[in-house]
């Protein structure tokens, strides 16, 4: 069983009615099993911790020792407003394009070295806004930057700190920001968009625009030095006195081919197929965000396991990343004759209609007329809309 040890520290808090050590447990879990892609657990075991009693709520930052006894919290849900955690670099690496790599290292190396170039004149405040579209490594990459700077990342949510009571938001972010101060670690907004949109935006209803302000003045506030972190889905949708203040700006692309196949190998790792064609997996993968690679291989993996197999398999794999670019292009594909078409039409060369009927445990004369009928009843159209042309044709 995978994080056995978090599992039985979460019991053991059980057993002694220690509810700090056993919500500071389950949320270690939470973030173990986020960094192994089962995003859906991890959010099943937050939102279970967020409904904590406020007794709890409050012992959840005793349980990290004497720094973390008066975490923030908000005073409408007596929730903690930010996460507590410290990635390793084994858990937290990301592949990203040479440019995009170097300008990180750019940046851990101005947080590095802030007090020397404050000496010279030439610091900058340590802050860096990461944007880019989602399962691209955004969040990824804030447990990466404070694991290489060895530091504790403190996670506000966002969203969850827009509080529901009007006035209540920028008193939240008040909170936030001076508790980052009293402990070494790097603050990371993550969606950020939730609380920098742009004065202004048609759905501002004021509240935006004191939190917009709140913002600005907190973030004024902050020492230089303080490791700060956003993250973004949408950077266009954030107040241009926000953006200026981020002196570091990091894009995050959706992968490109030699990035794809770097993903691929480590996220198959051992389990990669036999005589799998890397090159041929990049490209078919065309369009595919990191998250949506890990996702396909873990599934792989899993179906290796529970057939007992010590690799996946290759059309295996190959199905799970053509039924989720078919998703991911918004193709409801209900039925199994449906996914059938699809897979045949999008990797013809490795969906044959023996190895169709082997993965999908059909007879071959079912998937030979089927797809047959469709050659057949495609013919007719072409036939039908160009008739000039069929009667041209012969000689
Ligand atoms: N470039 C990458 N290198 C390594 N892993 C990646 C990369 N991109 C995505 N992943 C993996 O995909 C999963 C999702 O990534 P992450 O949560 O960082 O994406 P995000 O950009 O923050 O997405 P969202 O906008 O939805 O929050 C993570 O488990 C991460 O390990
Ligand atoms: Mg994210």
């Amino acid at each position: 069983m995978q994080h056995l040890s978090e599992v039985l520290k979460i019991l053991d808090g059980a057993l002694k009615a220690n509810a700090s050590m056993a919500t500071s447990y389950a949320g270690l879990l939470a973030d173990k099993l986020e960094s192994d892609g089962e995003k859906q657990q991890a959010r099943m075991i937050r939102e279970r911790l967020a409904r904590a009693p406020m007794a709890v709520a409050s012992a959840q930052g005793a349980g990290h020792g004497h720094m973390l006894g008066q975490m923030p919290t908000d005073n409408d849900s007596r929730l903690n407003t930010v996460d507590y955690s410290q990635p390793t670099l084994e858990t937290s690496e990301v592949l990203l394009p040479d440019a995009i790599q170097n300008r990180l290292l750019e940046f851990i190396q101005c947080v590095e070295h802030h007090d020397a170039l404050q000496r010279a004149g030439a610091a900058m405040p340590n802050r860096v806004l990461i944007y880019g579209p989602p399962g691209t490594g955004k969040t990824q990459t804030a447990r990466w930057i404070a694991a290489r700077l060895k530091l504790p990342l403190l996670t506000v949510r966002c969203d969850t700190l827009v509080s529901s009571l009007l006035g209540q938001t920028s008193r939240n972010l008040r909170r936030v920001f001076d508790y980052a101060q009293q402990l070494p670690c790097v603050l990371f907004l993550d969606e950020f968009d939730a609380l920098a949109g742009a004065r202004g935006n048609e759905r501002d209803i004021g509240e935006l625009q004191r939190v917009v302000i709140a913002l600005l003045q907190n973030m004024d506030a902050l020492p230089d030095s303080t490791v700060l972190v956003a993250s973004t889905n949408h950077e266009q949708l954030l107040d241009p006195a926000i953006d200026r203040r981020f002196p570091f700006h990091i894009p995050m692309p959706i992968p490109d081919t030699a990035l794809r196949e770097g993903l691929w190998r480590k996220l198959l790792g051992s389990y990669a197929p036999d005589e799998l064609d890397w090159k041929e997996l990049a490209s078919l993968s065309e369009g595919a965000t990191g998250a949506t690679i890990e996702h396909v291989s873990l599934d792989a993996k899993r179906s290796a396991v529970l057939a007992g197999q010590a690799r996946a398999q290759k059309l295996v794999l190959l199905r799970r990343l053509g039924l989720t670019l078919a998703l991911a292009k918004g193709e409801r594909l209900t039925t199994t004759e449906q996914e059938i078409r699809w897979l045949r039409a999008w990797a013809q060369s490795h969906f044959t209609f023996r190895a169709l009927a082997a993965l999908y445990d059909l007879p071959l004369r079912q998937v030979q007329n089927l797809l047959n009928e469709d050659k057949g009843s495609r013919d007719g159209i072409q036939e039908k809309a160009e008739p000039g042309k069929k009667k041209r044709q012969p000689k």
